[in-house]
């Protein structure tokens, strides 16, 4: 592959329009949107019009006037072709582990007797923890597994199996039938973490018979820092189901002011308080990025940036770095990360040159691919820097080395 052939790759590109829809500094290749996607070029101005036109003029009447109060909902509606649910099973709200917390919670109260949440060693770990202090708060026990002993680890006594889909390290993928219908046949429900899957691989919740799920809306939704999480509840299980942070926003009629909780019907019932407006003025313009495109094109692209990324690294750098994705693009999902002991170092002068990935302890470096920003010219350039700094070994500074507290 030479950079010419990479050019005609992005020539021939068909999500290559999509590039405009954001906005990226010269000069930056930015391989980071799987842990915070660039801002969207309509972001701006829609938080301007809400602060300036919405807030400043309308003030509260906005709740009525432009719908503030069914923004979660009518946002979440936007993700629905995203992850393959209808748009009446998913709900902006809250962060990923408060989400995380309100279904798991919700999937032990539905199944009463069973002692166990299953999840997976190393999973991510907001995931143990929640799922960690809820155990000791119901006297549950958590149970983790390798990610191979999943399937078998389920049993009579699994009241859910929490797993991320796509791992936060390597980018390996579960099945999420096979995962599901092994729960379902041992009558566990069973809940998803997409944080690394939505926006960036193709997903059918539906199709593939999900109970329950949980995402950031600021990696590949591109939703901004801090973005509101969305949280996914099938159909047949919302009447069954029970929000543990039962909130007035989550009643049947919040202005009724009863002294009395009736959860409202449909995913409204997951809802606790205030919707945060400003934030999600933010993830409705990260949302709309998505729009008119399809999630098969989206994921055959990852694989071809990924793949790309790989085999022009593996092919300078030899075996100077070692890579700790699959090598199977059947099973990786749109970032890869390569292991080197002074990964960390690595990063911080691939930021200095312009590229930025993120490193995970102890020696990860990531690099995630955007396929509605990234290009292959993008990625070929990437590669060449990383070979050129290693083989100079310019990232052996003292500069380099000063741990950030965010890695
Ligand atoms: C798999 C996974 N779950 C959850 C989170 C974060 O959750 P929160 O939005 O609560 O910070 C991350 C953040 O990187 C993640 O990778």
């Amino acid at each position: 592959m030479t950079l010419e052939d990479a050019e005609k790759l992005d020539a021939a590109d068909p999500l290559a329009f999509a590039r405009a829809r954001f906005r990226l500094p010269e000069g930056v290749i930015y391989l980071d949107g799987n842990s915070l996607g660039a801002l969207p070029a309509t972001a701006q101005a829609a938080l301007v019009n809400t602060v300036e036109h919405q807030w400043g003029d309308d003030l509260i009447t906005s709740w009525t006037k432009h719908d503030w109060i069914d923004w979660p909902t009518k946002i979440a509606a936007k993700l629905a072709p995203i992850v393959g649910a209808k748009p009446s099973e998913l709900l902006i709200a809250d962060s990923t582990s408060v989400c995380l917390f309100k279904l798991l919670a919700a999937a032990v109260q539905a199944r009463p007797g069973r002692r166990t949440i299953l999840s997976q060693e190393r999973n991510f770990p907001t995931d143990l923890y929640v799922a960690h202090g809820l155990c000791e708060m119901v006297g549950l026990k958590l149970r983790t597994v390798a990610p191979s002993a999943v399937l078998d680890a389920i049993d009579d006594d699994t009241a859910v199996v929490s797993l991320t889909h796509v791992d936060y390290r390597g980018a390996s993928s579960y099945d999420m039938r096979d995962i599901n219908d092994a729960g379902h046949a041992q009558g566990a429900l069973v809940l998803w973490d997409l944080s690394h899957s939505a926006g960036a691989v193709q997903l059918d919740l539906d199709g593939a018979g999900c109970d329950l799920a949980v995402g950031c809306g600021y990696k590949y939704l591109n939703g901004g820092p801090g973005a509101p999480a969305f949280l996914f509840v099938a159909e047949r299980l919302q009447d069954e189901l029970r929000s543990p942070l039962q909130g007035w926003m989550g009643h049947a009629e919040p202005f009724a002011f009863d002294d009395d909780f009736r959860p409202a019907t449909g995913i409204g019932r997951f809802l606790t308080g205030t919707p945060s407006i400003l934030a999600l003025a933010a993830l409705d313009a990260g949302l709309d990025t998505f729009e008119g495109i399809a999630m098969a094109d989206v994921e055959a692209k990852s694989r071809a940036l990924s793949q790309l990324f790989i085999d022009e690294v593996e092919a300078r750098c030899g075996s100077e770095v070692r890579l700790a994705s699959p090598r199977d693009p059947a099973i990786r999902a749109s970032h890869v990360v390569f292991a080197y002991a002074d990964g960390y170092a690595v990063m911080q002068a691939l930021i200095a040159r312009g590229v930025i990935g993120d490193f995970r302890a102890p020696d990860l470096m990531r690099f995630g691919f955007t396929p509605l920003y990234n290009g292959f010219a993008d990625v070929f350039n990437a590669a060449q820097i990383l070979a050129d700094i290693l083989g100079s070994r310019q990232w052996d500074q003292p500069r380099f080395r000063t741990r950030a507290k965010v890695t």
